[in-house]
């Protein structure tokens, strides 16, 4: 095992709890629903088996209406970490599983990783019956979206900021800034204690999450509060259902499923993301579903859209990652927002710094669509900053020093994916 695959893999064996992987010991100390399906497609690689029971795990957390949990709190208890088992109380919420969990969800890249697991071991998934299992919860689970979240524009809903998975990023700003409500008792900042104040979420933001979780917990998260306050349609979000779709219908296929109605409902997804193209920012952007006002700015979110097939802006978007807004090649990985904008922050969360799990699909649909030598580029200034910073959660573009926490699964994860394809020697 060459020195990437071997650290990467000690993170994600200290990490491994029964049956799950911690982001990370100190600041995520449960099971997070994205986190996991982007783990799953690196343990793969180390015990397929392993990568299963990862998203086994997740699937078994989900809810009677067909929602896959933001987090899942096997352990019964906080554990530091807040909004947690005492904020959520799931347990007294209709259609709750029987383990406690957040009520929220997160972006849907759980088939895409399905698959990815299945096709590491094709025989030892066939023998443990891994996609007959997975293939049920995961069709419900994307009916969720398409029932319960979708609109009249048929694009699924996030009604959280931490749904889309990126807490912070511009988009929200002008909603939540014109949110009177805030969260009324003290606001706990455990998160504090493992990350630098100046690379998370501020105190207001904070303010305004807890507001917007205790009102949706406080309506049994129920989806069916018209009037609630941050109601939005994100491209990252659409984009990986549609491409998890995708997935579906290849895992359909393998089942002796139908993999035709999967297929349309990926193009019908896709052709609703054209409602989130600005033109006046030549990118996909998030929708505010209330106003029905576009939110301009760049971020990684608006480049996520290039994992689809026959893209109708695939070659706006290309010119958009390798010039002045995100200079792929010249500053480290992908920045999560616009490096000309004056909302642009090099350290703060979803405001500037560079993820790994944005490069990771943005490398994947680099080399799908047959630019390997910047696929490869990518991939590599990914492994380095991984390596280099053992596994931060994300970097500073311009410096490449690393931000958040550190020894972060879905960086080993996704670096050591992307280490296997590029098979360098190190
Ligand atoms: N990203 C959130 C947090 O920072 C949870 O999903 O805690």
């Amino acid at each position: 095992m060459n020195a990437l695959a071997s650290a990467a893999a000690g993170i994600l064996l200290s990490n491994w709890r029964r049956g799950y992987t911690v982001p990370a010991g100190g600041l995520y100390p449960h099971q997070w629903s994205w986190d996991s399906a982007f783990i799953a497609i690196g343990l793969r690689h180390l015990s397929p088996r392993r990568a299963q029971q990862e998203l086994d795990t997740i699937l078994s957390s989900q809810w009677s209406d067909g929602r896959l949990p933001q987090i899942v709190f096997h352990s019964g208890h906080d554990d530091g970490y807040s909004p947690g088992v005492s904020f959520w109380h799931s347990s007294r919420i209709p259609g709750s599983p029987p383990v406690e969990t957040s009520g929220l969800i997160q972006p849907p890249n759980h088939a895409l990783a399905a698959l990815m697991v299945h096709e590491a071991d094709p025989a030892e998934s066939e023998r443990r019956r891994f996609l007959e299992r997975a293939y049920p919860r995961l069709v419900r689970w994307h009916e969720y979206l398409r029932d319960r979240r979708g609109g009249t524009s048929g694009l699924a809903r996030v009604v959280h900021p931490w749904e889309s998975g990126m807490d912070n990023s511009p988009y929200w700003d002008a909603c939540l800034k014109g949110m009177t409500q805030t969260y009324a008792d003290d606001i706990p900042r455990p998160d504090l204690l493992h990350a630098d104040a100046g690379h998370r979420p501020s105190n207001g933001e904070y303010g305004k999450y807890l507001y917007l979780a205790a009102r949706y917990r406080d309506h049994d998260c129920d989806d069916a509060d018209a009037g609630f306050p941050f109601q939005f349609e994100d491209p990252a979000f659409n984009a990986l259902w549609a491409r998890s779709e995708l997935s579906l219908a290849a895992i359909a296929a393998i089942v002796g499923a139908d993999p035709e109605p999967h297929r349309a409902e990926a193009r019908r997804i896709a052709r609703q993301l054209e409602r989130l193209w600005s033109p006046e920012v030549g990118c996909y952007v998030a929708r505010d579903v209330r106003s029905g006002d576009l939110q301009p700015y760049r971020t990684v979110a608006g480049l996520v859209p290039l994992l689809l097939p026959e893209l109708p802006h695939t070659a706006e978007l290309l010119e958009l990652l390798r010039g002045p807004h995100f200079r792929l090649g010249e500053v480290a990985m992908v920045p999560s927002h616009d490096l000309t904008a004056p909302t642009f922050d090099s350290a703060r969360y979803w405001r500037g710094p560079s993820w790994f799990n944005t490069a990771w699909l943005i490398a994947e649909a680099l080399y799908e669509r047959g630019f390997t030598d910047e696929a490869e580029l990518l991939s590599r200034n990914m492994d380095d900053g991984a390596l280099e910073h053992d596994f931060p959660e994300y970097l500073d573009p311009y410096s490449s020093d690393p931000r958040g926490t550190r020894r972060f699964s879905w960086t080993a994860a996704l670096a050591l994916d992307l280490s296997q394809k590029i098979g360098a020697p190190r």
